[in-house]
Order: C-alpha cells, then structure tokens, then sequence
C-alpha cells in the first residue's frame, strides 16, 4: 500500500503562522518552516538572526530542533513557507540537516502567500548525498 499523502494544509499553516513570528531584523526576510514527524507531531521553527551575522540560523534548523527536543526522529514532510518572486528553498547547509532525518523520497513543498508553489523529493535537493549509513563501515 502506498504512504498516505502528507496533510500539506497543516504543515503549510504551521509554516505560515511561525514565519510571522521570525525575528529578521537583518535581512528582513521571514521564512517558517513546518514538518510532519514520525510521531505525527508538526514542528515549526523560523529563522533566528543575530547582530554577528553568521550566528543566525535558518527556519529549518529551529524545525529540526524543535523535532528532536520533542521526541520526533525523522521527518516525513516538510513545508518552507517564504515571500518573495523566488522560491524560497532550503540553503545547502540545511539541505544536509534535512538529510540526517529524512529518506531520499521524503517530500519537501515550497510555499508562499499564494499557497504551494513548488514540490521536490529530497534526492533532488540533494542528489548522491552522505547520510548516516555511509558512516557504516
Ligand atoms: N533562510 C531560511 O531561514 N531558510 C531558507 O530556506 C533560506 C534562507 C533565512 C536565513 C536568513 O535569516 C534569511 O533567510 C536570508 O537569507
């Protein structure tokens, strides 16, 4: 049986009320980011910045913070909510961080006002990627 399609309407409004919370005072650009764990819990984060610019952190580390302090483990799927005539996709570094807790088919929905904008499979984001079992040896 195939997985039951993701509830993208939850996810995308999760994305969108913590985007609204995001403190950018920097670049003045808010992101949220929501996901759906294997716990069925939805967690969102936004992105953080900091006066030492390269302190701040993207909304999908706060997400993948909130999941592991809340006792999720991988994600299922994953929603960035920005604004902008650009898609407002995950950056390298979190394309990695994504990587650690997701599976290579694990659906990751771009969003903006408008609703969904754009939908890729991680392995797409981030072909031929290094991920925990490549530490296997
Ligand atoms: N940002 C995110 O939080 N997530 C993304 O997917 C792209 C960029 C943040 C980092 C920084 O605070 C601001 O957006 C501008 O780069």
């Amino acid at each position: 049986m195939p997985a039951a399609e993701p509830d993208f309407d939850a996810l995308f409004s999760a994305a969108k009320a913590v985007q609204a919370l995001a403190y950018a005072p920097y670049s003045r650009f808010r992101v949220g980011a929501a996901l759906i764990a294997d716990d069925g819990v939805v967690y969102a984060g936004c992105n953080v910045e900091n006066a030492a610019y390269p302190s701040g952190t993207c909304a999908e580390q706060g997400a993948i913070s909130a999941m592991i302090a809340g006792g999720g483990r991988a994600i299922m799927a994953l929603v960035v909510y920005g604004e902008g005539e650009e898609l407002v996709t995950p950056c390298g570094a979190c394309r990695q961080r994504i990587r650690e807790f997701a599976e290579a088919d694990m659906p990751v929905a771009i969003a903006g006002p408008e609703g969904v904008r754009a939908r890729y499979s991680l392995s797409v984001l981030l072909p031929a990627s290094f991920g925990p079992a490549n530490l296997r040896r």
